[in-house]
């Protein structure tokens, strides 16, 4: 595995197929805490923005491992006044032993790996959101015990940092990905047409039609954070493209998915949401297991050297 994992594309399918491998055994042996990789090791955690499961899985997954997470909000970091990414790269890499991130420009956090000397892990920008969908695919593999071949349909904003992953992810799993939204947020030309993986992503505006025998249904919401001044908009815009009980009739044997949170009533239905056919409470648990194996793997490389 590389030592930053910034985007799906810096993960092949071998270190996929043991992630889902080592992901599945740490859930098995979940409160043991007899595995400690990170013993001695303390990771910041760099949050520009708010966050609730990606915080806290990763502090307590990184407490469970042995090491020390350090929570660090970035607009009290000197970052941001004005010191460059650059310089704060350098200087923690003197602290630290690895830097979690959730900032705004996908280009901070190749910043941050390319001048620092320690792992950086992307926990959400604008662009991407990597172990989001990590866990994502390894929760496909829990409920259908293969990857290969599976139907998976996005539904909402296909230009969103969770489209773009699991455009990625889909690829790399070999999924069939169809992906739903109004003809002005389909997906980046660039991201659909990556060659990567052996899986396919192909957009279709009807999304009545993009659902027919999907085997999985996945939407996040309309209104990504740092796209709050175009809320209004938005909400209407995406409005055929909500996830409910006549998108569910559509696809009768679907799973439903979400990365959370669920803006109930927008992008999703309680209906939906609560329904026993979906998955999204096994999603947020599951973020946990995988981010341990991430950062194990990652670890487990750099004890070696
Ligand atoms: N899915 C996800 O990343 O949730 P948080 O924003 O709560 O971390
Ligand atoms: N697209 C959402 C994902 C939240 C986990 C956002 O960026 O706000």
């Amino acid at each position: 595995m590389k030592r930053n994992l910034l985007s799906i594309e810096d993960i092949t399918r071998t270190d996929l197929d043991r992630i889902i491998e080592f992901s599945a055994e740490l859930k098995q042996q979940r409160g043991q805490m007899t595995y400690t990789p990170l013993l001695g090791k303390s990771i910041g955690m760099i949050f520009a923005k708010s966050s609730t499961r990606t915080r806290i899985s990763f502090e307590v997954g990184i407490r469970e491992l042995g090491g020390n997470p350090l929570y660090l909000e970035q607009s009290k970091m000197q970052v941001g006044r004005g010191e460059s990414v650059a310089d704060t790269a350098k200087v923690l890499s003197r602290y630290l032993h690895g830097i979690v991130i959730r900032t705004y420009k996908h280009e901070d956090v190749i910043d941050l790996a390319e001048n620092g000397s320690i792992p950086v892990i992307n926990a959400l920008t604008d662009a991407f959101h990597p172990c989001q969908v990590l866990t994502d695919l390894f929760t496909i593999y829990e409920f259908s015990r293969k990857l290969d071949g599976i139907k998976l349909v996005f539904v909402g904003d296909a230009q969103c940092n969770m489209a773009n992953s699991l455009i990625l992810g889909a690829k790399l799993a070999g999924i069939e990905l169809v992906i739903s939204s109004p003809e002005e947020f389909k997906p980046s030309d660039k991201i659909i047409n990556a060659p990567f993986g052996t899986g396919s992503a192909h957009w279709e505006p009807d999304p009545l039609k993009a659902v027919e025998s999907a085997d999985y249904i996945y939407t996040d919401v309309w209104v990504s954070m740092g796209c709050e001044d175009e809320a209004e908009y938005r909400l209407k815009v995406f409005r055929p493209y909500q996830v409910n009980s006549k998108l569910l009739d559509a696809a009768p044997e679907a799973r439903i998915m979400h990365c959370l949170p669920a803006h109930r009533g927008e992008e999703i239905t309680d209906a939906a949401v609560d329904s026993p056919r979906s998955i999204v409470f096994d999603q947020a648990e599951n973020r946990l297991h995988v981010q341990k194996a991430i950062l194990s793997l990652i670890f487990e490389e750099i004890n070696k050297q």
